[in-house]
């Protein structure tokens, strides 16, 4: 089965395994036992993958004696709050968790982010395992630590780095996902080739029907390739001291804005890829990047189905609340060509 094995170089004794493959959450109840993750576990998940998953996944722990319950919240963004977070971990202790037990996340990245800020502050922190059950889930939100909520002053503004214990990503997971969510998912993976990996970004160009299509092959490919670049990253720079975490935001400065412009009603990856056309059309503007390379980007966001303007522009004042703001200065990732990209720090007056 391919794995990656994960290191962050800050902690070297924090490792762990990201396993990818179709069923491999067979091996689930076997590593359980194997590493002692904890003495119960609560599969904290959505409503709606709870009905297509969760109950499923209690009886297969159950019929391999896990002592396992479920917990969950109502599916969506809106429930990425710390009213869900207090609520769960009531809810974790009415049912005898205590800090011997571990989270079993299994969801998209709302669970995922929900699931491992719990886990990280539950009786002080337990182990957490990630199953993410959404593309954008497993090339992205479930890997690399960060977990979190939103504030009503923007996305994500209370958190916790903190790592799984192991990443279980399943393929046969995406079976169920709408379309909208592939290309949801996509949007996260293109954003890879662009700053990382030109051979990836060229893959998608070329697979976009097998992959739209859903093709194991083809899936599993772009996945393990995303995966391996964001983890490379985050094993440098986990907490995003250093310029090379900060590559992983481009697009998302704008995109975070539209996000809260739309109150959340337009998805992660739609707004990320605006995000990188608005980004790239100023990179063409300060001849940063060559305007052949942002028609070509432009034309595979939208062969993907993925939106390429927006309505409205977003608002400067939700631009400025993004986190990578410091001072009167903030940093911008922009993409040199496909496959290479770089930050720098523009000066707030000059939005
Ligand atoms: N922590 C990070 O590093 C990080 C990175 C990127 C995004 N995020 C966060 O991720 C969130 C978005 O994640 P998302 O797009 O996965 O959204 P999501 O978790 O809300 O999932 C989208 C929808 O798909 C449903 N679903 C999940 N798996 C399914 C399946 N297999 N079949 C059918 N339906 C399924 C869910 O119930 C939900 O309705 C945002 O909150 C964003 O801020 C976090």
């Amino acid at each position: 089965m391919p794995k990656i094995k994960v290191k962050i170089a800050r902690r070297p004794r924090d490792k762990y395994t990201i396993f990818i493959k179709e069923n491999c959450i067979d091996y689930l109840p076997e590593f359980l036992k194997e590493n002692k993750i904890g003495t119960k576990y609560a599969i904290l998940t959505d409503s709606k993958t709870k009905k297509i998953y969760g109950d499923s996944l209690l009886r297969f722990l159950k019929k391999n004696k896990i002592n396992a319950e479920l917990i969950s919240f109502d599916q969506g963004e809106k429930s990425k709050t710390l009213a869900t977070v207090e609520k769960l971990a009531e809810e974790m202790i009415t049912k005898n968790f205590d800090r011997d037990s571990a989270i079993i996340v299994l969801g998209g990245g709302v669970a995922g982010d929900i699931g491992g800020f719990l886990a990280s502050i539950f009786m002080r922190g337990i182990p957490h395992i990630q199953i993410p059950t959404t593309l954008l889930a497993m090339v992205d939100s479930a890997i690399g630590g960060k977990t979190g909520v939103d504030l009503e002053g923007g996305k994500n503004l209370i958190g916790t780095t903190s790592q799984p214990k192991a990443i279980f990503v399943d393929i046969n997971y995406l079976k169920t996902l709408p379309q909208n969510q592939i290309v949801n998912g996509l949007s996260e993976i293109i954003k890879y080739g662009i700053i990382k990996d030109k051979k990836l970004f060229k893959y998608i160009e070329k697979n976009l029907e097998k992959i739209l299509g859903k093709e194991t092959e083809a899936l599993e490919y772009i996945i393990e390739r995303s995966i391996k670049i964001k983890v490379k990253i985050i094993e440098r720079d986990e907490k995003e001291l250093t310029n090379e975490r900060i590559l992983l935001n481009y697009g998302h400065t704008f995109g975070h804005a539209l996000e809260k412009m739309s109150n959340y009603t337009l998805l992660h990856g739609f707004a990320i890829s605006i995000g990188m056309v608005i980004i790239n059309k100023l990179a063409v503007e300060q001849k940063i990047m060559k305007e052949k390379e942002a028609k070509r980007i432009k034309a595979l966001l939208k062969k993907a189905g993925l939106p390429i303007t927006s309505m409205k522009k977003p608002e400067t004042k939700d631009i400025l609340s993004d986190k990578k703001r410091s001072g009167n200065f903030m940093n911008f990732v922009f993409a040199k060509k496909i496959g290479k990209a770089i930050v720098r720090k523009e000066k707030i007056t000059k939005l």
